[in-house]
């Protein structure tokens, strides 16, 4: 046992052999041993994850992330790892955990401190990213559930919501959902709608859909980085992004794209129409509207 385990409440103590726990003993004991027991599991994460970019987690939530909370932080490794991966500790990583961690040193952008998560939480910030590992026991089915509420409850939305960004622009991306309507509004009648799924990707069985795929994985390849410049350098969320952020956004998209295991498709729609003739016009005889909503694969 640690001084700095010691200089806590003493409701708090829990060891294993040095006869600090009280009668309301929890799961695990927070003895060197545990503390070192953590350090391994975080290490066979880290192996695990080695050929990514980022090893420690995979939420894409950029650079302008600001405050990323770890529950349950054992030793706080994960929180301290984390913490040196914001260069001017640009991002603030509070390690939350029931008793304290033996850490002598820590980057001046990581805070670790005693708390017990299933009290009401009073942190101020919104969180860009809350991390839980291996907290398996850590609660009961009903004390999941609040905690899962609070950690809704305290996040921050992130992430590219390119209609979002692109309805702050003023010009919606929702013109396949919209354009038949408006093609009547203008006076056109016989209006035919046929919905349309492209795949992305050489997923499909179907020879044709394959084939459609494989071309239509170029379209986006080459396509995305022009589609997604101005909007997410003009409109971006929370503030516009730099050029620099939206290449490495692009590239991620392009490693999803890219796996084999997503089916992805993109939504399409056909509208055609045609002019009344002088003598139908203020009829409402041929004002048909067909929507087709068969499928492209079966
Ligand atoms: C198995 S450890 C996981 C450590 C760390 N997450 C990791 O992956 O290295 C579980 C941790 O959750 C902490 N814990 C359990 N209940 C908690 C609560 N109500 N509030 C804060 N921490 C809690 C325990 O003290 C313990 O350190």
């Amino acid at each position: 046992m640690t001084d700095q385990i010691i200089a806590v409440d003493t409701n708090l103590y829990q060891v294993r052999d040095g006869e600090y726990y009280p009668d309301d003993w929890q799961s695990v004991p927070s003895d060197d041993q545990m503390f070192e027991t953590y350090e391994a599991g975080h290490l066979v994460a880290l192996v695990l994850d080695s050929d990514r970019s980022n090893p420690l987690f995979r939420s894409p939530i950029g650079s302008n992330a600001k405050h990323i909370l770890d529950l349950g932080t054992g030793k706080g490794v994960w929180a301290i790892d984390v913490a040196d991966t914001f260069p001017n500790a640009s991002a603030t990583v509070r390690g939350v955990d029931l008793f304290p961690p033996p850490v002598s040193w820590m980057p001046p952008n990581c805070i670790l401190e005693v708390d017990d998560a299933l009290q009401e939480w009073t942190w101020r910030e919104p969180f860009d990213l809350i991390h839980m590992r291996i907290m398996i026991g850590s609660f009961t089915e009903t004390e999941w559930e609040r905690v899962y509420k609070q950690c809704y409850d305290i996040l921050n939305t992130w992430g590219v919501n390119t209609m979002e960004c692109a309805k702050k622009a003023g010009r919606e991306l929702n013109a396949i959902d919209t354009m038949a309507e408006n093609i009547r509004k203008a006076g056109f009648v016989d209006i035919h709608e046929k919905e349309h799924k492209w795949p992305i990707g050489p997923w499909p069985r179907d020879k044709k859909l394959k084939e459609a795929g494989v071309v239509n994985f170029q379209h986006w390849m080459s396509g995305m980085e022009g589609w997604c410049l101005w909007l997410l350098t003009k409109f971006g969320s929370p503030q516009p992004w730099t050029k620099e952020e939206v290449h490495v956004y692009v590239a991620k998209m392009r490693a999803e794209l890219k796996n084999p295991r997503h089916h992805i498709y993109q939504r399409a729609r056909r509208v055609w129409a045609r002019k009344p003739f002088a003598d139908e016009l203020g009829t409402e005889v041929k004002r048909s509207h067909r929507l087709d909503r068969t499928s492209d694969w079966g």
